[in-house]
């Protein structure tokens, strides 16, 4: 039995994509629009927005966003709601990386990296939590990542910020399951976008995000609480994250050769 609503017919689906315009969010947009979702696509850079909305007419519909700017979240929810009566689904996705060495670790850049990902979502859940709970409908999809699962070379802050999310995820899935909200976690390999272009090692299992794209719509139509991929790379994550640490530390070294 599926642990969310299965969603296999996106037509007159009303989205909101957080963190859509680049990378996968963007791809994952698109995608939706293809298949006859109504998309509100939402990031800082408003032109980008604008720009990829102006091909989708009525369908799309560019609410620029900081989701450091908790204050400004509501006000983005409402164009949405008002624009199209409700939400089916909000995509949270927006999200920095910045790799960093133990040695290198500055509090400054770490701050800012945990005020886009984990405060930026926190800023958007507790309206979108609201608004769903009043339709008595709907879900919610916090892009995490695998590097959430356990520690890994370079990802010293931002991996921290993605267990908190999945954490968070668990938590909100045992609170809004049983009063009919569905809450998914979405957790990808290394896929190709400008957050990745920055990784100086060769990344084992990437993908393109119109896979990671493919990847997401087919966990959606599956109702799983938990979309990973590719599952050749997350499976053995999945793995390596039972073993005793002695052997986790020794497999993540040889592994990453860091
Ligand atoms: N690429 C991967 O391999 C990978 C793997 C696992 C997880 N992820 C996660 O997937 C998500 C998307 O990343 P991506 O790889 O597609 O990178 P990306 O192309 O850099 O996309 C990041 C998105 O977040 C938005 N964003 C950043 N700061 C924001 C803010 N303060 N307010 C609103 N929007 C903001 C960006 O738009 P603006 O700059 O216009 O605001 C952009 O649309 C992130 O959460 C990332 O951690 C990526």
């Amino acid at each position: 039995m599926s642990l969310n609503r299965r969603i296999l017919e996106w037509r007159d689906q009303r989205v909101w994509v957080v963190g859509a315009s680049s990378g996968i969010g963007e791809a994952l947009a698109m995608a939706l629009l293809t298949r006859g979702a109504r998309v509100a696509l939402s990031a800082r850079r408003a032109g980008e927005l604008e720009r990829l909305a102006a091909a989708h007419g009525a369908q799309a519909l560019a609410v620029p966003l900081d989701v450091t700017d908790a204050a400004a979240v509501l006000p983005a929810l409402r164009r949405v709601v008002s624009a199209w009566g409700g939400v089916d689904l909000v995509v949270l996705c927006s999200g920095a990386h910045q790799p960093v060495r133990a040695w290198d670790l500055d509090a400054a850049d770490a701050r800012r990296l945990v005020d886009v990902n984990i405060n930026g979502v926190i800023n958007c859940l507790a309206p979108v939590i609201n608004q769903l709970l009043q339709q008595g409908a709907g879900g919610v999809a916090v892009v995490s990542s695998v590097a959430g699962y356990g520690g890994l070379p370079t990802a010293l802050v931002y991996g921290a910020t993605k267990a908190a999310l999945i954490n968070l995820s668990e938590t909100l899935y045992l609170d809004l399951a049983p009063r009919g909200i569905g809450v998914y976690v979405i957790n990808p390999g290394f896929v190709k976008t400008p957050l990745t272009d920055r990784n100086t090692f060769a990344m084992p299992a990437l993908i393109s995000v119109e896979a990671a794209a493919t990847a997401i719509i087919a966990g959606f139509a599956r109702g799983d609480f938990e979309i990973h991929f590719p599952k050749r790379f997350t499976l053995w994550l999945k793995l390596l994250r039972l073993l005793p640490y002695r052997w986790y530390f020794a497999l993540v070294h040889k592994g990453t050769g860091l």
